[in-house]
């Protein structure tokens, strides 16, 4: 039986089939066509791109900044840069604050950019809107615990949520009121691991969870963190490369070959036949012959 839907992506369902085997699902964030497509290649089934755009890829101080034009021009490239993986595209601030407008922008992802399914932050808080969505057709992804978009209100800290009693109760109430309005999946982000793990037990959608420990059905990482392509990186994340010691290096190395005339050399160089040459440079029998004017001074004219 064929693993993906019929246009080659994975859709939802099979998502949910991975969920309901018992296999842990590996999700990435992703901005861009060529970083899309070796994702794609390595078999990432989920790929998310999310509003950390705003932070990672755009120098934004906050993902508040981040606006649907922007989301759409990136899962634009995303899309073009994948086959097989299913793409969420994150819904940015304010882009979905009641459900007219949830299902209108949210219908723009997949309409302009080729997105399969949208993110959306916020528990009991967005149920509504998160249901206006579904309702059309769309797959959401709900996304709770420590939500950037609302760093300003939860406090202006990056914090771990859910520590106390009420806390605790209280994501337990947005998981639940996500899973109603019909979300396919949920990520989880900086919770506690026992509260993720209590969650996962409790939902029938897979967790996917970002510094909420290992009880979750799937991870997502930002793949800046993941690569070392930032200057810091996040306690949660682990860099499994470091390119950007490797950049550093290759910039490096150029910047000195070209001081050194070493760049570029026989191998990045092109050649031409001598004889068209000395014709071009006015040495040939034609040119000999015409006394007309040319634009460019020709050896004779030096
Ligand atoms: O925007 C993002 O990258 C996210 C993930 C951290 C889940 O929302």
């Amino acid at each position: 039986m064929s693993a993906t839907g019929s246009s080659g992506r994975l859709t939802i369902q099979e998502i949910a089939k991975l969920y309901a085997d018992g296999q842990r699902i590996a999700m990435l964030t992703a901005y861009d066509y060529p970083t899309a497509r070796i994702l794609d290649a390595a078999g990432i089934p989920m790929l998310l791109v999310g509003d950390s755009l705003g932070e990672v890829i755009l120098g934004y101080e906050s993902t508040v900044r981040v606006s649907m034009d922007e989301m759409l021009h990136h899962t634009k490239a995303v899309v073009r840069g994948t086959e097989r993986a299913l793409v969420v595209a994150d819904m940015p601030f304010l882009s979905y604050e009641t459900p007219d407008l949830a299902r209108e922008n949210a219908g723009r992802f997949l309409r302009e950019a080729g997105a399969q399914a949208v993110k959306v932050e916020g528990g009991v808080r967005s149920a509504r809107n998160i249901e206006a969505i579904v309702r059309a057709g769309i797959p959401v992804m709900g996304h709770i615990g420590w939500t950037p978009q609302a760093k300003l209100g939860m406090g202006g800290k990056v914090r771990v949520q859910g520590r106390t009693r009420e806390a605790a109760q209280r994501l337990l109430s947005d998981a639940v009121a996500v899973q109603e309005a019909g979300a396919f999946a949920v990520v989880l982000e900086l919770v506690p691991e026992q509260l993720a793990a209590a969650i996962t037990e409790r939902l029938h959608i897979p967790t996917i969870g970002i510094g909420a420990g290992a009880g979750c059905s799937g991870q997502v990482q930002v793949v800046t963190d993941l690569l070392g392509l930032g200057a810091f990186v996040p306690r949660h994340a682990r860099p499994y490369a470091h390119l950007r010691e490797t950049i550093l290096e290759a910039a490096r190395a150029y910047a000195a070959d070209v001081a050194a005339g070493t760049f570029p050399g026989p191998a990045e160089t092109t050649r031409m036949d001598d004889a068209v040459l000395e014709e071009a440079l006015g040495h040939g029998a034609l040119d000999r012959a015409s006394a007309a004017p040319f634009p460019i001074p020709l050896d004779r004219d030096l």
